[in-house]
């Protein structure tokens, strides 16, 4: 059976929901605190077992690049200052982890954009992960328990969350072979944004896969569909003629930061989880309680 070795990030997409931010900074850069988002999603792929990432990106994002590289001037001023703490931080990337970039020159869907790595990815499996959402994953990193579950089925698995009936249109929705309530489950269908009535379930695709290489074909063949996008979903959904898929519902907390409340949210839980920071957050809610 193959080993699930690589990561592809997706982070081409224009990030309308975080205009006029993203007029000049990525979403992806969005810092929780401190750090950006996308280096905590590189961190969970590494945290899995990953050594080899291709992170997806479009003109005018290549701060990204620019985050994961090494700043040779900035090293020397801090080392020539004795900065010793501050040259530690430079360092983000453990050095037997390879980062490389591909551009997507149009941004045509998330479909599209996968469809981008298929030559970095051969015949391999692969993790994917989206560039905007965040998880603190339950014991195991997100990915890592996705992987766990294609070494049980060496078939594509879905992470998915359970969502409330108003957000259903938002998401990938999955249609669950047998209605028994296993945390993994095999798939009968996958539909991409349905009306809630028409909605199989209410297990959303959550930003995280391990896909076969498979689904390189039904991409590169793969017509538009919801919003005018050439969409992940629909590829998988005809990839099942194939091959199973299964979803996999993830232990863990999902932050969408490509939405308002998902970064303001992980910003008050992430600072609520470091000691430097706990008891000064704790006296800003306090004090705006009763507003
Ligand atoms: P989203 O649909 O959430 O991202 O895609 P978006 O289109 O950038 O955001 P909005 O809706 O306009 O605010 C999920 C992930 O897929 C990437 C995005 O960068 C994001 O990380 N993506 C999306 C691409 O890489 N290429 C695309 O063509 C679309």
């Amino acid at each position: 059976m193959n080993k699930v070795t690589k990561a592809v990030i997706p982070a081409a997409g224009f990030g309308t929901r975080f205009l006029p931010f993203t007029k000049a900074v990525p979403k992806e850069m969005l810092p929780i605190i401190d750090t950006p988002t996308i280096e905590y999603i590189v961190k969970e792929a590494i945290e899995s077992g990953i050594k080899d990432i291709l992170i997806i990106i479009s003109e005018g994002k290549e701060c990204i690049k620019t985050y994961f590289g090494k700043n040779g001037d900035l090293e020397q001023f801090l080392t020539e200052k004795g900065k010793t703490q501050e040259v530690s931080l430079l360092k983000r990337i453990p050095s037997d982890v390879r980062i490389s970039y591909i551009y997507q020159k149009e941004q045509l869907g998330l479909g599209h954009a996968v469809l981008c790595a298929k030559e970095f990815i051969g015949n391999e499996p692969f993790a994917l992960l989206l560039g905007d959402d965040l998880y603190v994953g339950e014991e195991e990193p997100v990915t890592k328990q996705l992987i766990q579950a294609f070494e049980k089925t060496n078939s594509t698995i879905l992470g998915t969350l359970e969502v409330a009936k108003e957000d259903i249109s938002k998401y990938g929705i999955c249609s669950p072979k047998e209605k028994k309530m296993d945390r993994l489950v095999e798939l009968n269908g996958v539909i991409e944004k349905p009306k809630a009535e028409e909605a199989p379930s209410n297990l959303a695709i959550g930003g995280r896969y391990v896909l076969t290489s498979t689904i390189f074909k039904y991409l590169q063949s793969q017509q538009r569909g919801a919003g005018g996008e050439i969409q992940l979903t629909d590829s998988i959904m005809r990839l099942m003629v194939e091959e199973k898929v299964y979803s996999l519902a993830v232990a863990g907390k999902r932050y969408d930061l490509g939405s308002k409340k998902g970064f303001l949210e992980a910003t008050v839980d992430f600072a609520l989880k470091r000691e430097d920071l706990k008891p000064i957050t704790e006296d800003i809610l306090n004090n705006k309680k009763g507003l």
